[in-house]
């Protein structure tokens, strides 16, 4: 058997090899994709079946035909289809055809975004792609402003905390966290955030050492916002107390029901105590390229620090995610130099070691294809997308709430729809299996005010009115059963 080149390189072996395997491959992909359904079905036992191979490792190479055989029969029907009509379970997006072909070339080059001779265009491009985005959401990067790429909303969240921390510790306290580690008083650091924010606040908050205890989560009013009165009242209490207020977490657009803190609100306060706003708008960042909505989240300027996700809204792979700071400067909390990697001469020449303001090493180049679907499609492609989700989720909002066999939780502010159908806890669960199992479609489920609800996240454009009424149909009909 012929051996697989190791490698693309300029020899016309492996450059035929590389456009083989990867024709190849596109072709099982497409193939396994035999109808509309978001998943072919199978239980967790009956997978561990299906994907059950003599050897992972086995002791000769079996080579790439037999493993895309394999791959093919066993694996990739299987495979969740992110891009189905059917599927609308998460923040967990379908990816644009020219991102994934974006990943191909990331890949291909592999290259590691931490420093300059490891990444030269791709450390240039995310510069550009970075300052773009400081302006789309009102930051000033000539007057500093900044922010890198992560590996997720949860990161970038944690990379904003930690600067929010270090920052405050600094300027207020006059201590030098970096240095010293955490201050004496340290117990009494307070974040403040919606008791529907995302859970990386509190493991955050565990990983720098201040415990869930320092994560005050403020109530939210009937639209599933963070209640600025108590706010406002929980921050001066802490005050009086001598607790330390050092951040509100904003979010725009709660994991589950899509809701917008009021930012503009909220930074009011975080001025008058100078205490540092990130907002978490791992969800939101999207609806800036919504002509039609993008004032829901007007006032993000007015943060001192953004998370923007493009692997839910945006539609790209996985990985895509940045963290925007208006004071770039406080990234020097996360720069250290060593040597082989980030010296202070290189910065002085003119080479970016991106490493200086990244939690990561070693990390992908995912800013490539931001700048590849937003050039492909444009302003105008992007309003269309984002406005259609958007519209989606009104159409479904509207229509249940017309329907006495349904309860709907709140008004959608982006495009999720968090529902019920009347009959209990355990029929809404049994509903959402069922779906998985037997019909190819998968819908979210949580909790709202101790009911077990069902969710349709409407990221995906291509969902039409028609779709979702025979959905909805379907979810009465399983009721029944
Ligand atoms: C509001 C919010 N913040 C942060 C995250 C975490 O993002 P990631 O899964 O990219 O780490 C999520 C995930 O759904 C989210 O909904």
């Amino acid at each position: 058997m012929k051996k697989t080149p190791l490698f693309l390189t300029n020899e016309k072996d492996a450059k035929d090899a590389y456009c083989r395997i990867i024709a190849q491959t596109a072709n099982a992909v497409v193939a396994s994709i035999a109808d509309d359904s978001a998943y072919s079905g199978p239980t967790p036992q009956q997978l561990k079946e299906l994907i059950k191979v003599d050897d992972i490792l086995p002791k000769n190479g079996l080579g790439f035909q037999n493993v895309m055989e394999c791959l093919s029969k066993q694996i990739l029907p299987n495979f969740l289809r992110t891009s189905s009509t059917n599927y609308m379970a998460h923040l967990h997006c379908p990816a644009t055809i020219e991102s994934i072909a974006a990943e191909l070339i990331l890949s291909t080059f592999n290259q590691s975004m931490d420093s300059w001779d490891q990444s030269p265009v791709a450390t240039e491009i995310e510069l550009e792609v970075i300052k773009m985005l400081c302006s789309l959401y009102g930051f000033n990067y000539e007057q500093g402003a900044d922010g890198v790429f992560t590996s997720g909303g949860s990161q970038s969240n944690q990379t904003a905390i930690i600067l929010a921390r270090d920052w405050f510790c600094s300027t207020k306290l006059n201590y030098d966290i970096k240095k010293h580690g955490l201050p004496e008083n340290f117990r009494k650091l307070r974040m403040y955030t919606s008791k529907i924010s995302h859970f990386s606040m509190e493991k955050t908050a565990h990983v720098l050492g201040l415990g869930y205890e320092s994560v005050v989560k403020v109530p939210v009013d009937a639209q599933k916002r963070m209640d600025i009165n108590i706010l406002t009242s929980l921050i001066e209490n802490d005050i009086k107390c001598g607790n330390i207020p050092f951040l509100v977490v904003a979010t725009i657009g709660t994991t589950d029901f899509g809701s917008i803190d009021s930012v503009s609100k909220i930074a009011q306060i975080c001025q008058r105590h100078n205490i540092w706003l990130h907002a978490d708008a791992a969800y939101g960042s999207g609806v800036v390229l919504s002509e039609k909505y993008k004032n829901r989240i007007a006032g993000l300027d007015s943060c001192d620090s953004i998370t923007v996700d493009f692997h839910k809204m945006f539609l790209q792979p996985i990985s895509s995610s940045a963290v925007l700071v208006k004071n770039g400067s406080t990234f020097e909390a996360l720069t250290i130099h060593v040597d082989y990697l980030n010296r202070t001469e290189d910065e002085e020449d003119g080479y970016t070691n991106l490493v200086d303001k990244s939690l990561q090493t070693t990390r992908r180049f995912d800013a490539l294809k931001v700048w590849v679907a937003f050039q492909t499609r444009g302003k105008d492609g992007w309003s269309k997308i984002i406005s259609t989700s958007m519209e989606n989720a009104d159409y479904l909002y509207e229509k249940l709430q017309k329907d006495d066999d349904f309860i709907v939780v709140t008004k959608p502010e982006i495009s999720s729809v968090v529902f019920r159908l009347k009959g209990g806890d355990e029929i809404n669960k049994k509903i959402r299996r069922k779906l998985i199992h037997e019909h190819g479609v998968v819908i979210g489920q949580t909790v709202s005010d101790n009911f077990v609800c069902l969710k349709f996240t409407l990221l995906n454009p291509l969902i039409t009115h028609t779709k979702i009424d025979s959905l909805v149909e379907l979810i009465r009909k399983l009721g029944k059963i």
